[in-house]
């Protein structure tokens, strides 16, 4: 009866998705062979066919999640949300972050002297793909804005959006699993949720105050001040959330940063230069200039922003004990690299940029190897006392069928059914119950740290399973 019900309404959803990319498609034929203008026609048919294609979707969502909840098709169903969703966030992310990329290099590449019009800027010659381009920037706008002027604002929204749902998928809907901490800070869903999305609306009011104040007039202050208030950020969220979580909300705190600077900044004031010169008015410079330094703020967030997107993969990071100071460090050593990229473009070789950087990145990596632990092991471990550690701590989740209320799968693919299985990882073991201590998972089992221990001798004396 469930699976029929299931199959009927993603059949009726999939019918309703080809009628409407069919009307889709017939509208954009007609735009493209008619010579009628059709923008502002297309402008309320297309924003109605896209809001309905995103209720269908998250209509699917509802309905398939409505009826597998409770059953073992409620982790696949996540499963495969956090797939598509994950996939759309880095897709679009590329596309930002590589636009972002290019148009920095535009700016800092620009021949500016060599045969340039009175009215240009700059401009450049490019091989690539099949052909060579020719590019020219105007110092201000050109007499008449062309009809054909491409915009760069959905990358960025999109990418905003799916990281948003992405934060819902994998920690909001979980978030006792994923957010919370009990050993960090013990709190409801609700009101760490709250905390976590009302961070970024803080830190958007806080940075875009800075961006306002006199301060934006000296760089180098301004710099110093922008980073402490990230770095506060960081600590702030090693102290209310999971280490795991706390890495992925200083990445969407400066993410929403970066979309900010588009939606209320950048574009508004692309916008209103546009239509100055449409109208033939004069163009208020500094809207230019303050686009301008947004953009390169949001250039210097991108690496970052990159890191904490694979931080999760890395244990020794977000596992340390000071897991702020090691973000607060990848941080300036990454924006040090696209600064000294960026100085690069401009043709402004500086010596000490890139060793600086380099040396912070490596005093990151310093400070978070393991300490060699000297306290020597009393006797010999026994695999049969390991067993029983691992029973008791890990196999809730780590087993071909856990029974913890959360993973109904074993996670990561990780199960410890036989001694071989537990053999096979002893290193990953000793990474993470000895050295990060990130598992289990924020301590659920309540491993104590004479566990720990005996785990560290047994695999320090050969992990033997006789
Ligand atoms: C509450 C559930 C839970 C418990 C209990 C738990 N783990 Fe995990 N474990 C996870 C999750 C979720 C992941 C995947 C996410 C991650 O890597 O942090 C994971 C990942 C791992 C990995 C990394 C696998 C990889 O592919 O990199 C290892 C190793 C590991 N766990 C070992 C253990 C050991 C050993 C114990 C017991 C001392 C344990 N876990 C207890 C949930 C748990």
């Amino acid at each position: 009866m469930l699976n029929v019900l299931i199959y009927a309404v993603l059949g009726f959803i999939l019918v309703m998705l080809t009628v409407i990319t069919y009307q889709f498609n017939s509208i954009h034929k007609l735009s493209e062979n008619s010579t009628v203008d059709y923008k502002n026609k297309l402008g309320l048919s297309q924003g109605f066919v896209y809001t309905a294609i995103v209720l269908i979707i998250l209509m699917l969502v509802a309905f398939s999640w409505l009826l597998v909840k409770g059953t073992p098709w409620e982790g696949h169903l996540m499963e495969w949300l956090n797939i598509i969703v994950r996939l759309m966030h880095i897709t679009f992310g590329i596309a930002w972050i590589g636009a972002s990329f290019y148009f920095v290099f535009l700016e800092n590449a620009l021949n500016r002297t060599d045969n340039v019009r009175e009215e240009l800027a700059g401009n450049l010659w490019a091989v690539h793909g099949g052909g060579f381009y020719y590019l020219e920037k105007y110092k201000v706008a050109p007499k008449t804005i062309p009809k054909n002027l491409h915009w760069f604002k959905y990358e960025a929204y999109f990418t905003w959006i799916s990281g948003f749902s992405l934060l819902f998928v994998v920690y909001y809907f979980n978030a006792k699993a994923m957010l919370i901490d009990t050993n960090v800070l013990s709190m409801g869903s609700a009101t760490a949720i709250t905390i976590g999305v009302g961070s970024f609306a803080v830190a958007w009011l806080l940075y875009d105050l800075l961006c306002k104040s006199p301060l934006i007039k000296k760089p180098i202050l301004f710099t110093v001040i922008g980073f402490l208030l990230a770095v506060g950020f960081a600590f702030f969220y090693s102290h209310v959330f999971s280490a795991r979580a706390a890495y992925i909300h200083f990445g969407a705190m400066l993410g929403s940063l970066m979309v900010g600077n588009v939606f209320f900044v950048i574009i508004p004031s692309q916008k209103a230069m546009v239509k100055a010169a449409q109208l033939g008015e004069p163009l208020d410079p500094a809207l230019g200039k303050k686009s301008l330094a947004r953009s390169l703020h949001n250039n210097y967030f991108t690496l970052p922003v990159l890191f904490v997107m694979i931080s999760n993969h890395f244990p020794s990071t977000f596992g340390n004990a000071y897991s702020w100071a090691v973000l607060a460090a990848i941080t300036l050593g990454t924006a040090g690299i696209k600064h000294y990229l960026n100085l690069k473009e401009k043709g402004r070789y500086n010596v000490y940029v890139l060793p600086l950087s380099v040396l912070i990145l490596l005093a990151a990596s310093f400070i978070t190897a393991p300490q060699k632990n000297t306290d020597a092991c009393a006797t010999t471990v026994s695999f049969a006392q390991v067993n029983a550690i691992i029973i008791a701590r890990c196999i809730t989740c780590h087993s071909s069928r856990p029974t913890d209320d959360v993973y109904t799968a074993p996670p990561n693919g990780v199960v410890y059914d036989s001694p071989q299985d537990i053999v096979k990882l002893k290193d990953k073991i000793m990474q993470r119950v000895v050295i990060t201590k990130t598992m289990p998972q924020n301590n659920k089992t309540n491993i104590t740290p004479q566990e720990r221990d005996l785990i560290r001798c047994w695999i320090e004396q050969g992990a033997s399973i006789k």
